[in-house]
């Protein structure tokens, strides 16, 4: 009976051969993420219930989650505590994946598909923050009108003006419903990929174990029961920041911490707010098409990962330069 219910659903179609590195925690911090993805949907999905995104009531709203609705803290602090982990996971992915090089031919288009995904993780961080709708989240979303105004035609799609709809609430509609379309045909495109080019091979070389894939899920879902464990000790512990109603014309906060590289550059150039995550996302986006070295030994991509390290460091740098500088005045 077991059986039949294994062949019917295709169960048995998971037994083929992996080689053992896959198994090993860096290979295995994009499958983290994609779990703590999950953790991130279905708490959202739950929020969703019980938050208004009109003007009026959206930050009362979040204050009814977490003071009254049933575990609604709870529920919230998972939601924010899984963004804060998969922040982690999918940089230590991206760094891992760079390292190996992984990236390189004929994996090209699985890493195009991991930094649409990186693009659209910010996507989700920035309207959720917009959506708390307290002095954060209404200056972030100045920010975004500021910068929509700058690029003229294009920014206008973005604009409040674009449309008579309430932009908290088109916000609301991308984070809900846009993003995680989105996300979720990127991430089938990135793992069908994954499963047609099969797991990198190790760059230090040489023969290696082969184990059945049934480990790597299992592997997985150890890992994920982990991450779970982790978030919710957090959830337990650190309440997210939910400031009151917002004041109009005023710069006094900061962006969360994974977006304060940014805030550092806007310091010191406020048009950097525009130009700076297309200089971060265009050599992402190119670098294995124009990485002609196709070597994937660490010693011998010494150029490679020189410029890995100087940009990490400066990212480093920003982030912290941004917790110690003081909130400043940005916007004209
Ligand atoms: C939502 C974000 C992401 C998810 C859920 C995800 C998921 C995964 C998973 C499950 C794997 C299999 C191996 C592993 O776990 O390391 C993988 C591999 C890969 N990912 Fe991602 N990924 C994400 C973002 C990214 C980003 C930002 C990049 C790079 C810019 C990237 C590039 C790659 C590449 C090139 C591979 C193939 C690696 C290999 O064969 O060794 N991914 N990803």
């Amino acid at each position: 009976m077991v059986d039949k219910f294994k062949e019917s659903l295709g169960i048995n179609s998971f037994h083929y051969q992996i080689p053992s590195h896959a198994n090993k925690i860096p290979y295995t911090l994009g499958g983290i993420t994609l779990i703590s993805l999950v953790i991130l949907f279905i708490s959202g999905f739950i929020l969703t219930q019980f938050y208004n995104p009109a003007v009026s009531d959206a930050n009362k709203s979040i204050s009814y989650i977490k003071d009254e609705v049933y575990l609604g803290w709870f529920i919230r602090g998972i939601h924010y505590w899984a963004v804060q982990i998969i922040t982690v996971t999918v940089s230590l992915h991206l760094i891992r994946v760079f390292l190996t090089a992984s990236y390189k031919k004929p994996r090209e288009f699985t890493w195009l598909s991991g930094v649409l995904l990186l693009s659209l993780a910010g996507g989700f961080i920035f309207t959720g923050t917009v959506l708390k709708w307290d002095q954060e989240g209404y200056e972030a979303l100045h920010h975004h009108l500021w910068a929509m105004e700058k690029l003229g035609a294009i920014g206008n799609i973005f604009s409040s003006e674009f449309s008579r709809v309430n932009i908290l609430g088109r916000f609301y509609t991308l984070h809900i419903s846009i993003l995680p379309i989105l996300t979720i045909f990127l991430l089938s495109v990135h793992v069908f990929l994954i499963k047609i080019h099969r797991i990198s091979p190790l760059p230090s070389g040489g023969e290696e174990r082969m184990v059945d894939f049934t480990s790597h899920i299992r592997q997985l879902i150890k890992y994920g029961l982990f991450t779970l464990l982790i978030i919710s000790i957090f959830a337990l512990i650190i309440e997210p920041s939910l400031g009151g109603e917002p004041v109009e014309g005023i710069e006094v906060t900061k962006p969360p911490w994974m977006f304060l590289w940014l805030y550092s550059l806007e310091n010191i150039w406020v048009y950097s707010l525009i130009f700076a995550p297309f200089i971060i996302f265009t050599p992402l986006i190119l670098l294995p098409f124009f990485d002609r070295n196709s070597s994937i030994k660490l010693g011998e991509r010494k150029t490679a990962i020189a410029v890995f390290i100087i940009i990490f460091l400066i990212m480093i740098g920003l982030i912290i330069n941004g917790m110690i500088t003081s909130a400043g005045h940005h916007m004209g």
